[in-house]
């Protein structure tokens, strides 16, 4: 069998590619050395509920474009998220918002949550932040940091917010609206059955074949000398055999148990934001397509340091990684059938809709050319 393309990973990246590139009449093998498609967007059931297997996900863009690309794939339901934070047992709304405020310090208008965070400001007397606790506390005042920003921000990077530096947080979004939706998109959704059917239909090609559990590094020269052109979304400093050093990520340990209850917490996302709770949330899967099941299944989600091997979730996107990926990306330049992509492949933290949209443009320019 010949193939126009190899793609490395059956991811979202490389299936949207793959799809796209199938739609043209090209014939496409995807391979992926995990066991099943859909990377890190796989979900799977368990006592009837979809769990979202690497963490939640929520489908949200303010793209027409892509908003309808991902509808061919699966019908979405109404899910909004209002995650939730719990202080110590303290309920407060987030995104910071005057239910939050509310909360906090019994303020009802606009007017006196802005007045109590600009005397919190003031109070802080911090010109220019020197570490992450200053920005933040500079951003929001003292309150809302201690309670909803320290503990959560240092367990997630493992070191104390004024040992981090300022230019992590940029801005800390407040809303002064009693409005919880997280996010500021047009379009969000969970898609009604999961994830993994998206995938699923986009490989549904005759022109496509999957191969799962293999791995590009065990058979990297034979894959480079019998395919026209790839596709690579694993991680580009492996690609290149670790020649610039190895390129750095946080990494997380999910915890999932079934619970013989219906309803654990009421919401999809419960934020643990103390210091003291070692996970920083608490998703329990059914809340996101109201499910109704007798049991349900909850993951606790743990920050943790990254070394080779481990699954690696976040890029550190500081100057020393940023650097060493620059080199990567000329060598990846020079390496004419290679194309990569994806979050592995960029090193870069992208959204779902934003891993649509990459692929999408790449497939157009590679497929028209
Ligand atoms: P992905 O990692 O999914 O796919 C790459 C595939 O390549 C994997 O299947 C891997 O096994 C395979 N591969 C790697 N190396 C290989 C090799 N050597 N040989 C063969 N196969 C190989 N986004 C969003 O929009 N809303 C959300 O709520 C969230 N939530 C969220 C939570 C958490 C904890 C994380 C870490 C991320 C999110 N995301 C998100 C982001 C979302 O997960 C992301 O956009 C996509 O999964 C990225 O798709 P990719 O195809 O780039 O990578």
């Amino acid at each position: 069998m010949t193939y126009d393309y190899l793609v490395v990973g059956a991811g979202l990246f490389g299936s949207t590619f793959a799809h796209e590139a199938a739609k043209k009449g090209k014939r496409v093998k995807v391979i992926d050395k995990r066991n099943h498609i859909a990377g890190n967007i796989y979900t799977e059931k368990v006592e009837g509920i979809n769990v979202h297997k690497y963490g939640a996900h929520i489908f949200h863009t303010n793209s027409k474009k892509i908003w309808d690309y991902v509808n061919q794939f699966a019908e979405f339901n109404r899910y909004t998220n209002s995650p939730v934070a719990n202080y110590l047992g303290e309920i407060y709304n987030m995104p910071f918002n005057m239910n939050t405020f509310n909360k906090l310090w019994g303020v009802v208008t606009p007017e006196e949550a802005k007045a109590k965070i600009e005397e919190q400001k003031k109070a802080s007397h911090i010109i220019q932040p020197k570490n992450l606790e200053e920005q933040a506390i500079a951003l929001i005042g003292i309150d809302i940091y201690q309670k909803l920003v320290k503990g959560y921000t240092e367990k997630q990077w493992g070191r104390k917010a004024s040992e981090l530096p300022a230019f992590i947080i940029k801005r800390l979004p407040v809303r002064f609206t009693y409005d919880n939706n997280y996010f500021n998109d047009r379009y969000q959704g969970i898609p009604i059955g999961g994830y993994t059917q998206i995938v699923e239909k986009m490989l549904a090609s005759p022109l496509i074949d999957v191969e799962l559990s293999t791995d590009f590094f065990e058979n990297k020269s034979y894959y480079l000398n019998h395919f026209p052109k790839i596709i690579y979304t694993g991680i580009i400093d492996q690609f290149f055999e670790y020649q610039y050093g190895l390129l750095e990520y946080r990494s997380l340990k999910f915890e999932t148990s079934i619970l013989n209850k219906e309803n654990f917490q009421g919401n999809a996302v419960v934020n643990y934001t103390d210091a003291e709770t070692p996970y920083t949330r608490i998703i329990e899967h059914k809340h996101f397509e109201f499910g109704t099941q007798p049991k349900t299944v909850i993951t606790k989600e743990y920050p943790k340091a990254w070394e080779k091997g481990d699954e690696p979730y976040y890029p550190l996107n500081d100057k020393k990684n940023s650097d060493v990926f620059s080199k990567y990306r000329r060598l990846a330049e020079q390496t004419p059938n290679v194309i990569f992509g994806g979050r592995l492949g960029m090193y870069k933290y992208y959204d779902m809709h934003q891993v649509i949209g990459a692929a999408l443009s790449i497939a157009e320019k590679e497929l028209n050319s």
